[in-house]
């Protein structure tokens, strides 16, 4: 008698269990699909806030060598938004990516900076703050360097070269003509 009642105790828990089970089962389904979509909606939404930065268009900016403390004013926070980034001791000015580079893009680290480093160890955080003379990296790493460089010499305006210390600035303000320019930083 007593094995028959313990039999059934046992038999409604497990049925109590099932009930649960079946209960519980897709909502537990429909709570992972709503995160699932919750990380779509806010990496959709972050994509888009740098996508929809509005173009920024300034008028060509006059050549000239940099320090890296003066390369750090063309950050994007100026009055004018002008973003600058070093690659292979080049600057360019990457105003018009300023979706990649601008305040909030996702590699806003580079602006006014030397994305040399960063570039060469596929790594946005492998940046340093002073002169980075690079002298540690491998032929290959100074490889994908020189791809980015000419990445970019396709698409951004050169403006002039990043000073090592104690470097001087060239002079370009003896000639108006554009070419001319572009040959003397090609010469360094
Ligand atoms: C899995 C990781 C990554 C993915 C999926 C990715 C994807 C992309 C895509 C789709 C673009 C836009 C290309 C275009 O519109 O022409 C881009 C641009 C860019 N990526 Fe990445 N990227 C990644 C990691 C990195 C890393 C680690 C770096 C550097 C350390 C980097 C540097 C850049 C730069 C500098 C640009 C902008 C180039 C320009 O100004 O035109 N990316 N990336």
């Amino acid at each position: 008698m007593e094995v028959a009642s313990s039999s059934s105790a046992a038999s409604t828990v497990s049925s109590a269990k099932t009930l649960i089970g079946e209960v519980l089962q897709p909502l537990y389904v429909v709570i992972f699909g709503m995160a699932i979509l919750a990380v779509i909606l806010f990496a959709s939404l972050k994509h888009l806030r740098y996508h929809q930065q509005p173009e920024v268009h300034l008028p060509r900016m006059k050549k000239k060598d940099m320090t890296i403390a003066e390369l750090k004013k063309y950050d994007g926070t100026g009055e004018d938004g002008r973003i600058c980034i070093a690659v292979n001791r080049k600057i360019f000015d990457v105003t018009r990516g300023r979706k990649y580079y601008g305040p909030g893009g996702p590699y806003s680290v580079f602006a006014g900076r030397d994305a040399s480093r960063a570039l060469a160890c596929f790594s946005v955080s492998a940046i340093k703050d002073g002169y980075d003379d690079l002298s540690d990296l491998t032929s290959s790493q100074m490889n994908q360097i020189h791809e980015w460089d000419m990445q970019l010499t396709d698409e951004y305006t050169l403006v002039g070269r990043l000073l090592q210390p104690g470097q001087q600035p060239i002079d370009y303000t003896d000639s108006e003509d554009e070419t001319h320019d572009d040959d003397k930083l090609k010469d360094t």
